[in-house]
C-alpha cells in the first residue's frame, strides 16, 4: 500500500509541478501535495501507530472517524430510546425542564409497551391531591439535635476537581434556589460550594478537609468545617458504584494552592486516597466513628454511602447496630450503573450490586433488624425523570439524589470526555478555557427549574396513583413486562424479607 500511496503522490505533484508551468496562479497546488508529501515520509518513519505506518495519509482517517465516532452516534445515528449511559429521550427532557421549554410530547409513546422490560404505574379511579409538606423527608430525627428536612431529589456527590469551579457554583446556587442539597464529593469543601445551597460534607478515605499531615482523621479540623451553617449533614463513603474498593491518586501537579488549602494537603505532592478507611476497620468502629462526627458536628444527621457487595458485610453492620443501638442516621444506596468522572473499565462494568438489586435489599435488611423507622434511604442512580423517582422510592427509599441528570441541566452534553480534561461544555475540566464558557447565573436557574419541574411531574405521578403522600408507594404500584408478554410487579419480582 505504501508503493501505490508514493506512487499516486509522485504523479500529483509531478502534474502539479507541470499545471503551475502552464498556470502559474495554481502554484499553492504543488505545495499542498509536496506537505502531503512530507506527512507520507514521516508516517512511514514513526514507529507508533502500525496503521499510519502502513497506509501513509489514509491512516490518520481511521482515528479521525475514531475521534468523532461519539458525535456521529449521538447526532446521526442513535434512536429516541438509545444513547448510553442517558438515553436521548431523557437528555432531552432534561433540558426541556432545565430550560423551561415546552416539555409535552405528541402524538403517543414511543416506547413498546409490549417490549421484556416495559415498566407502569397503575392509575386510580380516584386520583389523591398531595400537600407541599409531604415532598420533603426529616433526616435524623431520632438521634440528632439538628435534624435535617430534605427534599426528595437532590444533587449527588461530584467533587470539586472532577467539576469545574462554575459547575459547582452553578449546581450550589441551583440547590440554594430550589431547597434541596448539594453533595460536596469527597474532595472537600471549596469556597464554591459556599454559594448559599444546603451541603451534605462527604468524607471519603482521604478525609480531604480534616485530614492531619499523614492522611489520617483530624477531628479539629472536622468540627470546625461540619459546624458551619452551610453543612446539613455528614455522609461517610463506603464505596462508589461505578468503582467499588478503587482507591484514587491526585498527582502533585494538580495539587496548587486552592487545592491544597481545600483538602489540606501540601502544594505540588502525590495525594493517595487508599481503598479503605483508617479511621476504623469493622462495623463497631466505623458507627463509632459515625457517632463521633455526630458529637463534633453538634448533633448534625451522620450517614453511609455504599454500593452493595458482599452481602453478609451489610448485615454485619445491621446486626451491630441492632446490638449496640449505635445507627447511622440515613444510608445512601448507589447502584452499579452509577457514574463517575474516570474509572478502569472492569470496575464500572462487572463490580457492585446494580441499584434495584442493592436498594431493595437494603431496604429488606433494615427491616428485618427492626431498624428501617430510624435509618432513611437515599438511592443514587439513573434518576432522569419523576418516573425514576417514584421507582426508587417503590424499591425502598425514601428520597433520591442525582449526579449525571444535575450535569445535563447545567449544559453537559454527553461527550463522555470527562476523564480527558476537555469537557467541551466547562462541567468536567479545570481548564479555564472551558469552565469559563459556563454563565454561571443562568445555570443555577436551570438546575432549579429541572428540580422543581421533575418535582411537580412527580407530584402528579403519585396523584394520579392514588396516593395522598410519596411513603405509601410500595413495590406492587410499580408494574414490569417480562419475557413472552407477561406481567408482574415489584413487588413479586423483589419479594419482600
Ligand atoms: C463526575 C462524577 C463525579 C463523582 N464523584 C463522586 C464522589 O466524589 N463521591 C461519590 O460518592 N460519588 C461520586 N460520584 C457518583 C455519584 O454521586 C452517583 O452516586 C452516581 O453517579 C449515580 O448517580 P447518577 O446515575 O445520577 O449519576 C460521581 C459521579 C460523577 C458522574
Ligand atoms: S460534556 Fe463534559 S461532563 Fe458531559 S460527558 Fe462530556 S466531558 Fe463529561
Amino acid at each position: 500500500m505504501r508503493f501505490e500511496i508514493f506512487t499516486v503522490l509522485s504523479i500529483l505533484l509531478l502534474g502539479s509541478l507541470g499545471l503551475t508551468y502552464y498556470y502559474p496562479a495554481y502554484h499553492v497546488v504543488p505545495i499542498v501535495i509536496g506537505l502531503l508529501y512530507l506527512r507520507a515520509i514521516a508516517d512511514v518513519l514513526q514507529k507508533k501507530r502500525v496503521i499510519i505506518r502502513n497506509f501513509p495519509i489514509l491512516g490518520h482517517f481511521r482515528y479521525l472517524l475514531e475521534m468523532i465516532r461519539p458525535e456521529i452516534q449521538q447526532y446521526f445515528i442513535e434512536s429516541e430510546t438509545e444513547g448510553r449511559p442517558i438515553a436521548r429521550v431523557f437528555r432531552s427532557l432534561i433540558y426541556q425542564r432545565a430550560k423551561r421549554q415546552m416539555e409535552t410530547v405528541a402524538f403517543g409513546t414511543q416506547l413498546d409497551v409490549y417490549a421484556d422490560n416495559y415498566e407502569w404505574i397503575e392509575h386510580s379511579m380516584q386520583p389523591a391531591k398531595i400537600t407541599e409538606d409531604s415532598l420533603r423527608v426529616l433526616i435524623g430525627e431520632k438521634q440528632c439535635q439538628q435534624p435535617y428536612s430534605a427534599s426528595l431529589l437532590n444533587i449527588s456527590a461530584m467533587s470539586y476537581g472532577s467539576l469545574s469551579k462554575t459547575a459547582i457554583q452553578a449546581l450550589n446556587r441551583g440547590a440554594a434556589k430550589g431547597h434541596f442539597y448539594h453533595n460536596t464529593g469527597e474532595g472537600g469543601i471549596s469556597p464554591y460550594h459556599l454559594e448559599g445551597g444546603d451541603l451534605v460534607w462527604q468524607i471519603g478515605t482521604g478525609y480531604f478537609g480534616c485530614r492531619d499531615k499523614n492522611g489520617n482523621f483530624d477531628s479539629k479540623l472536622f468540627e470546625s468545617n461540619a459546624t458551619k451553617d452551610a453543612v446539613k449533614m455528614i455522609e461517610v463513603k463506603l464505596s462508589q458504584g461505578a468503582k467499588p474498593g478503587h482507591g484514587g491518586i491526585l498527582p502533585g501537579t494538580k495539587v496548587d494552592e486552592e487545592i491544597a488549602s481545600i483538602r489540606h494537603v501540601e502544594v505540588g505532592k502525590t495525594v493517595h486516597s487508599p481503598a479503605t478507611h483508617s479511621a476504623f476497620s469493622n462495623s463497631y468502629e466505623m458507627l463509632s466513628f459515625c457517632q463521633e462526627l455526630r458529637e463534633l458536628s453538634g448533633g448534625k444527621p451522620v450517614g453511609i454511602k455504599l454500593c452493595i457487595g458482599k452481602r453478609s458485610e451489610f448485615h454485619d453492620i445491621c446486626k451491630t447496630m441492632q446490638d449496640t443501638g449505635l445507627l447511622v442516621d440515613f444510608i445512601t444506596v448507589d447502584g452499579g450503573e452509577g457514574g463517575t468522572g474516570a474509572a478502569p473499565l472492569e470496575l464500572t462494568n462487572n463490580v457492585g450490586t446494580p441499584l434495584e438489586d442493592g436498594l431493595t435489599f437494603v431496604d429488606d435488611c433494615l427491616r428485618s433488624y427492626g431498624l428501617r423507622q430510624d435509618i432513611k434511604i437515599i438511592a443514587a442512580g439513573k434518576v432522569f425523570s419523576a418516573f425514576h423517582v417514584f421507582k426508587r422510592l417503590a424499591l425502598g427509599a425514601d428520597l433520591v439524589c442525582a449526579a449525571r441528570s444535575m450535569m445535563l441541566a447545567i449544559g453537559c452534553i454527553q461527550a463522555l470526555r470527562c476523564n480527558t480534561n476537555h469537557c467541551p461544555s466547562g462541567v468536567a475540566t479545570t481548564l479555564p478555557k472551558y469552565y469559563k464558557g459556563i454563565d454561571v447565573p443562568d445555570k443555577a436557574e436551570r438546575v432549579a427549574n429541572y428540580h422543581s419541574r421533575t418535582m411537580d411531574a412527580f407530584r402528579e405521578l403519585c396523584e394520579v396513583a392514588g396516593y395522598d403522600h410519596p411513603s405509601k408507594i410500595e413495590r406492587a404500584s410499580v408494574q414490569i413486562r417480562l419475557e413472552n408478554r407477561k406481567t408482574s410487579n415489584f413487588a413479586e419480582l423483589y419479594p419482600q424479607q
